[in-house]
């Protein structure tokens, strides 16, 4: 069944409170609920259903009436009173064999819980919407020494605790864990003077990852209130960590609930891409405190009310504490080997999608990352100001409701008298704008013409002109920038924008900053790029520029079997000698475009990509580079040397980067004898992981890849970086059966989201290797997606999207593909979750 926005009507039942005792065990927990509800006055349907799956109903009691509700697979019916009435209910669940990690299930002995979207419905019955708020009193019964659930505590004994949550909530932000956990703890004072205990509990043995992640949420709290004026509002807050996890982390109130992988970080067993991003998902969560929980969502349609306004949140923290353009790199970088091609196959659908079959498939990079891009677009259209002024407004007037994207946007039109009707389109019409440049220069006019289409989508078959933020600045044939950056709104199909006044013509930078999540088409030529790389003052920009060089270089390459051309490699050359330019930021000047995007761009111009040539043109230029700036490579490799202690901060892990990143140049010249070095004296992650990914790339390393398995067999989320390793670095033609042969590893516990991610997520993403001609990758993934389907559907379905693009390819691959579709879609019993996925995914 399919549900859809314009459906939309309110629960004909206000909640008033909810108390909710919890019997633990393994197999047989009891939940007992007690809920007061009444009549909504705004809403006409008295229809009383609760959502309630899989649950064993024991007693069901109306004003201390007993009744016999009407059950169903999806939950129950009963009549009730036309006034207010107590609910009460008894129910049995078996958290111990629940392996969707929905509801409350359990992690190596843990009792924890997840519920957004549609979880708490595997709880107890009750209106499992986010339109319906309570406030909720939980007793937790049972012998763990730790029990847990929202709000603050209100009294415990020996087998029992009690938490009051005074916040009015939804369902999916209710939490619970018990287990027997460390507390790390940790004080923050709000700006208003509130003392709030802070905790992350972990298990046994994880004390020593602690100190980050708790810094990492004492720096967000601080930041929440000086940037956007948002204190904290309980007397604790928790965070709890678990190995098994579906996703990255969840937001309940006050007790948030984060994969392992997500929080727990050692400067020995953390990668300094791990610390950015648990410092940016701790960020999250807790930002959530405010756009999320206490505003929330009035349906599952408005997801990008909350995770589009909080990943923006999240992102300008990361800013804040790290390198802001470093930052906007990343971002567009995962925007685009993400989003991208989201917005652009099968699976495209709206930043506020309008219809649905399984929610939790909607939780996805245009949600989440075109959603926050909207927010950042909408902020340079207003401007600072007015953003924050609209942003006030929000928490002013939205404040313990559940809201929608017209609430939103009515902020913004309040604030500023500004129509913003065309730039609700953004939320409706799915597809990736392409916007192309045109150029014309006369007597000392310059005239740049842009033009915006968007292609068709599933179900969207016009599309309608966005307004599109288009920061651009030009710059001199000196170099030196004749035109500020200026935001140019492009509203119409085509519109054209004149500079006048210029002595030479310009070499215009355009969509600085990357203002809008589009596509680029500008043809400049590669001297034009290579002036670009060279002199733009946008750090954006100037990236953008050495990756178009990239790709352009790598395009001709590939259609020509042409060797690479020297723009690019003396482009390379300047930006690593310039000691001016940040390590970090040169570094990701060396990154290339992934083969995925290679296969898209050549996709969209008409041809079909051969993952083959593809990857041969991506080793050769790396070679071609590693060789014309050899002579270069011992002075940048001193360059990158850290004689402090270790910090995981932006300064170190942009040497670090950069250092690896030569260190990768120098292995493809030495056959890996400098990365056997570099393994031996790592005393990070960072550097031994980056050294041992070298050596494999080099086809060497087996004797540190055993050394690696051996030091850190213990330690399950490192094990996890050696099992995606190994299907990383391997080569085309040894991919899958790296995978499949890992899968046979003992340590290979597939019924681990994260395991499971390490092996065949890295498979998914090795390009050359998942799309080997006889399908043998598609087999294996096909093969293991089949069998996590009963256990886990969430991660099964998700990771049905590595087949997305499978109409790019020839038409051999997509026989095959087809075939390892279709073979998942007709599995018996197959989950809604990803039968919804291999459906769309078939344009079925
Ligand atoms: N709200 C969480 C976050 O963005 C994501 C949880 C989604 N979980 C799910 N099973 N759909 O931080
Ligand atoms: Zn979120």
């Amino acid at each position: 069944t399919t549900i859809y926005l314009k459906d939309y009507t309110p629960f004909g039942y206000l909640v008033d409170s909810v108390h909710l005792t919890f019997d633990l065990a393994e197999h047989t927990t009891h939940v007992t609920s007690r809920i007061a509800f009444r009549p909504n006055p705004d809403a006409r349907d008295r229809t009383f259903f609760l959502h309630g799956e899989d649950l064993t109903l024991i007693r069901a009691v109306i004003d201390g009436v007993e009744v016999t509700p009407n059950v169903t697979e999806k939950g129950l019916t009963v009549d009730v009173p036309d006034a207010p009435f107590i609910w009460e209910a008894v129910v049995e669940i078996d958290p111990g064999n629940n392996t969707a990690l929905e509801g409350l299930y359990m992690s190596n002995g843990m009792y924890c819980t997840q519920c957004e979207a549609e979880g708490f419905r595997k709880i107890t019955y009750y209106p499992d919407r986010p339109d319906v708020m309570s406030v909720f009193t939980v007793r937790i019964n049972g012998d763990l020494p730790v029990l847990l659930s929202n709000g603050n505590p209100s009294g415990k004994g020996e087998g029992w605790a009690e938490w009051i949550d005074p916040w009015p909530k939804p369902a999916y932000l209710f939490a619970l864990v018990a287990g027997d956990l460390i507390a790390h703890p940790g004080q923050f004072t709000t700006m208003s003077g509130r003392d709030v205990d802070l905790n992350l509990w972990v298990r046994s043995g994880d004390e020593g990852k602690c100190a980050f992640g708790m810094e990492a949420l004492k720096k967000s709290m601080k930041w929440d209130e000086d940037v956007y004026g948002r204190e904290y509002d309980l007397d604790v807050f928790n965070i709890v960590a678990v190995d098994d996890f579906n996703m990255g982390a969840m937001e309940n109130k006050g007790l948030n609930i984060f994969n392992s992988s997500a929080v727990l970080a050692s400067p020995e067993t953390s990668t300094d891409a791990n610390f950015e991003r648990i410092e940016a998902i701790i960020a999250h969560e807790y930002f959530h405190n405010w756009t999320g929980n206490r505003i929330t969502c009035r349906d599952w349609f408005q997801l990008c009310l909350k995770e589009g306004l909080t990943v923006f949140r999240d992102a300008q923290f990361t800013s804040d504490m790290r390198s802001a353009p470093v930052k906007r790199i990343h971002d567009a970088i995962d925007l685009r080997a993400r989003q991208f091609p989201e917005d652009n196959g099968p699976l495209s659908h709206p930043v506020r999608p309008e219809s649905f079959q399984e929610i939790n498939n909607f939780y996805t990079s245009t949600v989440y990352e075109k959603g926050a891009e909207l927010i950042g677009m909408l902020k340079r259209l207003v401007g600072n100001g007015a953003y924050a002024q609209a942003l006030d407004l929000y928490f002013d007037r939205h404040d313990g409701q559940a809201c929608t994207i017209e609430d939103w946007i009515k902020v913004f039109e309040d604030t500023t008298g500004r129509d913003l009707t065309q730039f609700k389109r953004w939320y409706s019409q799915s597809g990736t704008p392409r916007v192309t440049v045109g150029e014309d220069w006369q007597d000392g006019t310059y005239t740049l013409t842009l033009s915006q289409r968007t292609e068709p989508t599933p179900g969207q078959s016009e599309k309608l002109p966005q307004v599109i933020p288009v920061a651009a600045g030009l710059l001199g044939p000196n170099g030196d920038e004749v035109r500020a950056t200026e935001v140019l709104e492009l509203t119409e199909a085509e519109q054209s924008f004149t500079f006048t006044g210029l002595a030479a013509k310009p070499v215009a930078s355009i969509l600085r900053d990357f203002s809008a999540p589009v596509i680029l088409e500008h043809d400049h030529t590669d001297a034009e790029r290579a002036f670009l790389l060279a002199h733009d003052t946008d750090p954006f920009n100037r990236w953008q520029a050495g990756r178009s060089l990239a790709q352009d270089t790598l395009m001709c390459m590939i259609r020509e079997d042409a060797a690479p051309g020297t723009d690019y490699l003396d482009g390379m050359l300047a930006v690593l000698r310039d000691g001016d330019l940040d390590p970090d930021y040169r570094s990701l000047m060396l990154g290339l475009p992934t083969q995925s995007e290679l296969a898209a761009a050549l996709f969209e111009s008409g041809e079909i990509p051969d993952p083959m040539a593809i990857w041969t043109s991506v080793e050769t230029l790396r070679q071609a580079t590693a060789q014309h700036v050899q002579d270069l490579l011992p002075r940048l490799h001193s360059e990158t040397l850290i004689d402090a202690p270790f910090s995981p901060d932006a300064d170190q892990a942009g040497k670090r980067a950069l250092g690896g990143a030569v260190l990768y140049l120098t292995s493809r010249l030495d056959g890996g004898a400098k990365a056997a070095e570099e393994y031996a004296a790592a005393d990070n992650m960072t550097r031994q992981l980056t050294a041992l990914s070298c050596l494999l790339r080099a086809g060497t390393g087996q004797t540190e890849l055993a050394d690696f398995y051996t030091q850190w067999q213990h330690d399950r989320l490192v094990v996890d970086k050696w099992f995606g390793l190994q299907v990383t670095t391997a080569s085309p033609e040894a991919t899958a059966d790296t995978a499949r042969d890992l899968t046979e590893h003992t340590d290979f516990n597939w019924k681990n989201p994260n395991r499971f991610r390490a092996v065949m997520g890295a498979l998914a993403m090795n390009h050359a290797g998942f799309h080997r001609a006889d399908g043998a990758g598609y087999a294996v993934l096909a093969d293991w997606l089949i069998r996590l389907d009963p256990v886990n559907p969430q991660t099964t379905a998700r990771m049905c999207s590595a087949f997305q693009t499978w109409k790019r390819y020839d038409a051999d691959r997509q026989d095959l593909m087809k075939a390892q579709l279709t073979r998942i879609a007709d599995t018996p019993n197959l989950s809604r979750d990803t039968t919804e996925m291999v459906s769309r995914i078939l344009g079925a």
